[in-house]
């Protein structure tokens, strides 16, 4: 049983499925983020009023007042001034009538947003009376209308949504087909089959024709303060012709594969824009992935283009991503597949053109090329069912999977979420930090913003750079009213102090979003009371690549939040939690978070790999898409997620397989094996930590363990590098030869006292040969 202690300004939990709460010390945990613990999990809770005064007990699930507890009174004793208000009251009945079995909300302490600050015990953080009036979903009733149509009648709550796009021809009926069963045969997904249409139409021409050809359709800031661009709806599609049509002039056409490997110039949304055009399926490849990455991506997909750019300056470094290009092309080529164009864009800020090394005949310069292309380019019109794009993840094998998104679907999915999870509205300017390379960067830096004519800031740089004031700057210079970024950019901004915050004004601000991994409650509370000045509702978004778009995320004026919840459904969304014999469990639980039904954002396959596709999302719990997540559900409805369950390690919001990291240890020549394990991290959330058996003579050293590490930044990239290599005699494996990862994340975490029962393992003292090398 997992235990928890609290001293007054330290906490120590041994708890390893509730890692958000887990706090170093530096974190100062919160009475308030222990009892939100206590909460979620079933502990052995020791509480310490003070050093000396210790109280034990049970508890089970969420009924922290029930707890014998020193606090107790703080949290049953409403904040006086906001609680008595209509707006609560409003919502506290309302929230009666919630889905998910939610039910009346016994205990309050409310805060309105904009009045007061969200403190530590408070529970539930209202939007404010003129948010919620103004909102598209302003109320839990509006929402349970239409989520209730949206799980009845999918066919037409959808159609009405797609209906609002261009479509050359209309989706044919039925409107969708699925299969979610294994046991009934193939899985299988479409949407809007039949239907003819063009996602980057949608995103331009009908923006344009609908009236907003001059609004500003990107703002790009550069790393250096002071660079900067912007281009207008009519600008934007302009350039996205001139590439499409050189692509057509090498050659690609509908269904061709093209990789992209960019940083987050202005290029990069115009080449996926432009793929779309011409119905090529884009592969982006995130620029901060090694060439030994890349070329696997390239040797899966044959694309018949690579795109890039000669380097890049990330704060105050230059990256030479064409060397990077260059190395996997010619790793590709030796593995029998060549590409014959690259198409590179001279970012003359980090490298000068004649400094870049070149091959001719392949290589081709964007500048010289392009402008001389014509500024219209037809559209290829494909079927709703065609495919969109292709995205690599991390599963639990080394090989990454190729998730394949097709058109119809996906278009009015990432346009619906957008829409309501950002409570979007015309005059917005909307800044995701998420990078193109990764599903984020995709539907909202590009699909769903753009669908919607938004205007969207899109940054080069590093956050950090020059200071850790640079998001606010951003924020101020282009006035951004929804900002959307990820859990570990603001704990490591947190951990820089308010200055750099209070400094800039902040106040075009509206919307905040938070997405990658479970948003802990006292980084929430930072965003929220310091970022935000109480003032702006946190979207926490969860989702996946897979998922195409929001599946469990707040619709910000529609009712209150729980920071560290992503909250409820998206409309058409019906999650379940199944125990693990894939029993769906009702009302509060905790277990697997699984989808009953299909959505129409749904990746539709692995590229190549229909059976990996089944085995890895339909088979763990048939009848159900399996998300890979643990999640609970509180007695309010409230979804928590809590993390991976599968060997997938969430470092600063990338998905990391522990098998990708394991098989590039193991190919250095003194590495004879490596088990890799997640670990708690302060700012990433997770950190890799990795168990190494060297090759039988070779001493450890500290060369040796930097060498480990390069080999990983090397073949991955650098965002996949050890926090820790632990040197390890033997591993513990069972007589079968299996690795117990559990007892290797218990020494990793040191929680040594959990070890559990060793006595199945083929060879128990490797377990105290482990420990004692722990630190070593
Ligand atoms: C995690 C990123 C909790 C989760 C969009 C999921 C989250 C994985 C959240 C997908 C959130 C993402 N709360 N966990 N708001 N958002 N995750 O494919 O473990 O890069 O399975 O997609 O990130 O990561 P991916």
């Amino acid at each position: 049983m997992a235990e928890l202690r609290y001293y007054g300004e330290k906490m120590e939990v041994k708890v390893s499925s509730a890692r958000m709460y887990i706090s170093k010390k530096e974190y100062k945990p919160s009475r308030f983020d222990f009892l939100r613990l206590v909460k979620r999990t079933t502990a052995r809770v020791i509480l310490l009023a003070n050093e000396d005064t210790t109280r034990e007990g049970k508890f089970r699930g969420a009924e922290p007042q029930t707890m014998d507890d020193p606090f107790e009174r703080s949290i049953s004793s409403p904040p006086s001034k906001s609680f008595t208000t209509l707006n609560h009251l409003r919502h506290v009945e309302s929230l009666a009538t919630l889905p998910s079995g939610a039910g009346g909300i016994p205990k309050l302490n409310a805060v309105i947003l904009g009045e007061s600050l969200a403190s530590e015990e408070d529970d539930l953080v209202f939007p404010s009376d003129d948010f919620s009036r103004r909102a598209h979903i302003p109320s839990p009733q509006k929402y349970l209308e239409m989520y209730r149509r949206s799980i009845e009648d999918p066919a037409g709550f959808w159609s009405d949504i797609a209906s609002q796009f261009y479509w050359k021809k209309r989706w044919g009926q039925p409107v969708y087909s699925e299969n979610l069963d294994i046991r009934k045969g193939r899985i299988e997904i479409e949407w809007f089959k039949g239907g003819i249409s063009n996602i980057c139409y949608n995103c331009l021409d009908r923006n344009i024709e609908l009236g907003n050809g001059e609004k500003i359709a990107l703002f790009w800031e550069g790393n250096e303060p002071g660079t900067d661009g912007s281009l207008t709806y009519n600008q934007l599609l302009q350039r996205v012709c001139q590439l499409a049509n050189y692509l057509k002039d090498v050659g690609v056409q509908k269904g061709d594969a093209v990789v992209i490997y960019l940083p987050m110039l202005m290029e990069l949304p115009i080449a996926m824009l432009a793929c779309a055009r011409i119905g090529a399926v884009h592969s982006v490849v995130f620029a901060g992935f090694s060439a030994e990455s890349l070329a696997q991506r390239i040797m899966d997909c044959k694309p018949k283009v690579v795109i890039t750019c000669n380097a890049v300056r990330r704060g105050s470094k230059i990256i030479h991503l064409k060397d990077i290009v260059d190395a996997a092309l010619a790793e590709s080529a030796q593995n029998g597949f060549a590409v014959d164009v690259c198409l590179t864009y001279e970012n003359h800020s980090a490298l000068e053109k004649s400094k870049t090394k070149w091959q001719e005949g392949r290589d081709t310069w964007w500048q010289d090329v392009i402008t001389k292309f014509p500024t219209t380019c037809d559209v290829e019109w494909v079927d709703a069912e065609d495919p969109l794009f292709l995205l690599y993840t991390s599963g639990s094998t080394g090989k990454p999977k190729g998730v394949l998104h097709t058109t119809g679907g996906y278009m009015v999915y990432t346009a619906a979420t957008f829409k309501y999870a950002f409570d979007y509205k015309p005059s917005d300017v909307y800044w995701c930090t998420a990078d193109c390379g990764w599903i984020t960067g995709h539907s909202y830096v590009t699909y769903g913003p753009l669908l919607n004519a938004a205007t969207v800031v899109v940054f080069e740089g590093a956050p950090n750079y020059p200071d850790s004031g640079r998001c606010w700057d951003i924020v101020d210079k282009y006035k951004v009213s929804i900002f959307y970024t990820a859990p570990t950019l603001v704990r490591s901004l947190m951990r820089e102090g308010d200055e750099y915050v209070t400094r800039y004004s902040r106040k075009s601000l509206r919307v905040l979003g938070s997405v990658g991994e479970p948003i802990n409650p006292s980084a929430w509370r930072w965003f929220f009371n310091l970022v935000g000045d109480s003032r702006c509702p946190i979207s926490d978004t969860w989702w996946q690549t897979e998922t195409g778009g929001f599946m469990i995320t707040p619709l910000p004026g529609a009712w209150p939040q729980k920071p560290g919840s992503a909250t409820f459904p998206f409309f058409g969304v019906q999650p379940v939690i199944v125990n693990e014999k894939g029993v769906e469990i009702e009302g509060e639980c905790s277990g697997y978070l699984c989808v009953k039904s299909s959505w129409p954002g749904a990746f539709r396959t692995l590229y190549g790999d229909h059976e990996r596709y089944e085995t890895t999302y339909f088979s763990a719990f048939p009848g159900y898409y399996f998300s890979g997540d643990g999640c609970s559900r509180d007695k309010d409805g409230y979804y928590w997620l809590t993390g991976r369950v599968d060997d997938v390690i969430n470092v600063s919001g990338h998905r990391i397989g522990t098998a990708e990291v394991e098989s590039a240890l193991v190919s250095h020549p003194q590495c004879a094996e490596a088990a890799v394990v997640g670990v708690e991290h302060e700012v990433k959330g997770q950190g890799i930590y990795a168990f190494v058996t060297l090759v039988e003579g070779v001493q450890y050293s500290e060369d040796l363990r930097k060498n480990l590490v390069s080999t990983v930044r090397k073949q991955i990239g650098a965002f996949a590098a050890p926090e820790k290599i632990h040197w390890a005699p033997g591993l513990p494996k069972t007589r079968s030869g299996k690795i117990m990862r559990r007892i290797l994340r218990k020494i990793a975490s040191r929680q040594l006292d959990e070890l559990g029962d060793t006595s199945t393992l083929a060879d128990p003292s490797v377990v105290d040969e482990l420990i004692a090398l722990a630190d070593s």
